[in-house]
């Protein structure tokens, strides 16, 4: 009797040591494989997250089997569940041979829309270098392509969106090969660019970038242009979203911890607002081999955001707070 005692309490401990005590994880590993609530591997790679209700969508690149962007749900950020691929080969004659990369979805609460922006590639390389738009009244359902083409006429390739606290939503796109960072303001439907803000750091050679908001400063953190390997994260700041913004510094390590930022989530707690980074581990050589890492940044004071190694977070979005787990380091 009492080894059976004993023994189930070992497998409690070595459950709850794996995250997954009661069939949940309790905790994000980083660096490891992520999977859904039916055990498959969640692909949401370059990926954007956004809150509805209860929940918690997290849209992003799929690649597998013809499936451009899937849409996953949690009401816990750690425990995923597939809601549906948003984007497929067959969605639009444009997208037989595309490349999309980098989904990021806004609301707009006018048109009662939800609009998808993101990277367009048409065949095996990169030289289309385009914007494209995507629209749906439901985050689950699939979207209705709209089109691709260069805003103003620029190269656009990493890219994101961002919609500010007055409704106002801006797309940044990394341009004119990579050197140049444009930020946009869009039109009122959010389908259209309305004109150029800024060019920001010309000739910087800036992608990945990801913008919040945390009290009065506007924040983007961006990554260098390597491809698939990591190198170091850089974040500006401003208090103004139309700028001027600050000169880059240095943030993570000098690969962000072998990561490339790809959102950053606000977690408005209860008791305290807090911010994750998000990044994808890529493995440039077997994308399929990519990871993620979520990691909380913190700040120093309101303008200075630090992020460290974390090897598991368990963020709780009810508090707001997170917590982090000593796990071996991935
Ligand atoms: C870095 C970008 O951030 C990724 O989205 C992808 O386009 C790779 N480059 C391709 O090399």
């Amino acid at each position: 009797m009492k080894n059976h005692l004993l023994l189930c309490l070992l497998i409690l401990f070595l459950l709850s040591e794996t995250g997954i005590a009661g069939n949940k994880a309790s905790y994000i590993l980083n660096g490891t494989k992520m999977v859904d609530s039916r055990g498959n591997v969640i692909n949401a790679h370059g990926g954007g997250f956004l809150k509805q209700g209860k929940y918690y969508y997290w849209i992003g690149e799929n690649r597998r089997n013809g499936v451009f962007v899937s849409c996953y749900r949690s009401s816990d950020l750690i425990n995923w569940e597939f809601r549906g691929d948003l984007l497929t080969k067959n969605s639009h004659p444009q997208l037989d041979k595309a490349n999309i990369e980098r989904p990021k979805i806004i609301y707009n609460s006018t048109t009662r829309q939800f609009v998808m922006w993101m990277h367009y590639e048409y065949g095996g390389d990169y030289s289309f270098a385009r914007a494209a738009v995507a629209v749906s009244p439901d985050l689950e359902k699939p979207f209705r392509f709209i089109k691709s083409f260069r805003p103003l006429g620029n190269m656009s390739r990493d890219c994101t969106l961002y919609k500010d606290t007055d409704g106002t939503a801006y797309f940044f796109s990394s341009a004119r090969e990579n050197y140049d960072m444009i930020q946009y303001e869009l039109t009122d439907d959010y389908l259209d660019i309305r004109t150029q803000i800024a060019t920001l750091w010309p000739g910087g050679h800036r992608e990945a970038p990801a913008l919040f908001k945390r009290g009065n400063y506007y924040f983007i953190i961006t990554s260098g242009c390597t491809g698939w390997a990591p190198n170091q994260a850089k974040y500006a700041f401003s208090t103004k979203i139309t700028g001027p913004w600050s000169d880059l510094k240095d943030i993570g390590d000098k690969t962000t911890y072998k990561s490339q930022p790809t959102f950053v989530l606000p977690l408005d707690g209860n008791k305290t607002f807090s911010y994750i980074y998000v990044g994808d581990r890529w493995d440039g050589e077997n994308y399929y081999n990519s990871t993620y890492v979520f990691l909380p940044l913190v700040f120093v004071n309101d303008s200075t955001p630090v992020l460290k190694w974390a090897p598991a977070i368990s963020p709780n979005p009810k508090s707001g707070k997170i917590k982090l787990k000593n796990i071996i380091d991935k």
